[in-house]
């Protein structure tokens, strides 16, 4: 039977996260929609309808200021700013929907595990268990500096201390209550057993934290786990805690590629290949007909912005791309923010000089997604292709404009999916990990390291 393929809407709080320039387009609503809840809530069931898994929110604490040395382009083309706070519109729109899941970036950088832990228990009792959360160890210079924080640790020492930071939230999650603390019994008088709660008493080489967890067992207690980061060292934190990555490849054949590495990885970090669903990002314009596509693809051109464009892309850099001299390789500079995508232009073409020029051309609509523009069966083939040659298990979509591209998917690419096989009729359960892992699983597989000692900071005594 064909693989079934699973479907995200990528998108964040604020005008338009990865099309520089479309707040203009009239088919954009986001511009001022991302600050009004009913605009997210009309969202959330548009995607329902159309069986997606995820609403995914990507989300960011400082401004892109590496291009020209200023943040004064990004707060000119709204790049990623304004914006607003993922978590605050997930309960909203959870009111109304009752299967889609909601898959929020939350950095490790900024927020301590005992508050991260208590979010998002709270987030998954709220929405009945259909809460993500993508792992991030962010990349902004300037955000740590609006957190009071300072950047001393180098790349893999922050994803030293994510590992740790894992360690303390699955201790708080699945460790701290026991399945049946809560007893509410009105004879005895007593709410909560308190034998059944444990504190955690963590104590490692970043954090201290004794418990015990402030909330009760939400239906997944783990949120599902995601991760974006593609460095050698961030495959590795992937490999041992993600449930489903988020990549970005420039075409399938890099993919399938990657897709192999990875999964031989997490059998390594003794899980089974079938505990991560591997998700691919892909920005997809389509419309009845071929042509109709094309000439959408034309008109969102011309309303992309190429300084924004550029400010985005030294953010995630961390290069001033504008002050390199002619000729210089992009992957021969130091890349200090996103690793993961250091060869990312080299990989797209060689033999091409990634000038200034070539690289808004290549992003203008959609950034660095690899774009497929067509009638729904042409992106249906598109899609089945990556699932079948690069064995990837679904998308995060890019809809240019928002939210009109996503219920262009709904309407238009779903229905030949599912006459394809390709994509589910019903939800299988009621939480999100279901969505991914099948009916009955709401909790973490067995084989996921949050049951394991993680050295070197041992999960201590349950009862202390
Ligand atoms: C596809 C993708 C999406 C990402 N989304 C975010 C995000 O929304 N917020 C954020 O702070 N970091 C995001 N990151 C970067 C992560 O913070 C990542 O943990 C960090 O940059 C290290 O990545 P690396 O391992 O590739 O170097 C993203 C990275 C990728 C590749």
């Amino acid at each position: 039977m064909a693989k079934q393929m699973h479907l995200n809407a990528f998108t964040q709080c604020c005008v338009n996260h990865h099309s520089k320039g479309q707040w203009k387009n009239p088919l954009t609503r986001s511009t001022d929609g991302y600050r009004n809840v009913h605009y997210w809530t009309e969202l959330a069931r548009t995607l329902e309808r159309g069986l997606f898994d995820s609403l995914f929110l990507a989300d960011v604490h400082g401004t892109y200021s590496v291009y020209k040395g200023s943040a004064r382009t990004a707060i000119e083309q709204a790049v990623q700013i304004p914006g607003g706070d993922p978590t605050l519109i997930i309960s909203a729109m959870a009111a109304a929907t009752q299967h889609l899941g909601f898959a929020c970036t939350f950095s490790t950088s900024y927020f301590p595990p005992y508050h991260t832990a208590k979010l998002f228990s709270t987030l998954d009792h709220l929405t009945g268990g259909r809460v993500g959360w993508n792992v991030v160890t962010s990349y902004l210079a300037d955000a740590l500096a609006n957190f009071g924080l300072k950047d001393e640790l180098t790349h893999d020492q922050r994803y030293d201390r994510a590992d740790e930071y894992m360690s303390v939230v699955y201790k708080l999650w699945e460790h701290s209550w026991e399945d049946n603390a809560i007893v509410r019994d009105r004879v005895r008088d007593i709410y909560t057993d308190p034998d059944r709660v444990h504190k955690i008493d963590h104590e490692g080489a970043w954090f201290n934290v004794p418990g015990p967890h402030m909330c009760e067992p939400s239906p997944q207690r783990t949120p599902v786990i995601y991760q974006a980061g593609a460095s050698g060292r961030g495959n590795a934190f992937a490999a041992r805690h993600a449930e489903a990555i988020f990549c970005i490849h420039p075409h399938i054949a890099a993919a399938a590629k990657d897709v192999k590495k990875v999964r031989e990885a997490v059998v390594q970090a003794g899980r089974s290949p079938g505990d991560i669903k591997i998700i691919q990002g892909v920005a997809v314009i389509v419309a009845p007909t071929d042509e109709e596509a094309r000439l959408k693809e034309q008109t969102f051109r011309s309303f992309s912005n190429a300084e924004g464009v550029l400010a985005l892309f030294c953010g995630w850099a961390g290069i001033d791309i504008s002050a390199l001299p002619p000729g210089t390789r992009l992957e021969d500079c130091e890349w200090k923010a996103i690793q993961g995508l250091r060869g990312f232009f080299s990989n797209v073409d060689p033999d091409r000089d990634w000038t200034l020029e070539a690289i808004s051309d290549f992003m203008a609509i959609g950034s660095i997604f690899p774009k497929i523009v067509g009638s729904p069966q042409a992106v249906a083939d598109e899609l089945e292709r990556w699932i079948d040659e690069a064995d990837v298990d679904g998308f995060n979509i890019h809809a240019v404009t928002q939210p009109t591209g996503f219920s262009d998917f709904v309407d238009l690419v779903v229905p030949e999916l599912q006459r394809r096989g390709r994509m589910r009729t019903s939800y299988e359960g009621s939480t999100l990990r279901e969505s991914y892992f099948g009916a009955g699983n709401q909790r973490l597989s067995k084989t996921h390291p949050a049951y394991q000692a993680l050295p070197p900071w041992k999960f201590g005594p349950l009862h202390s």
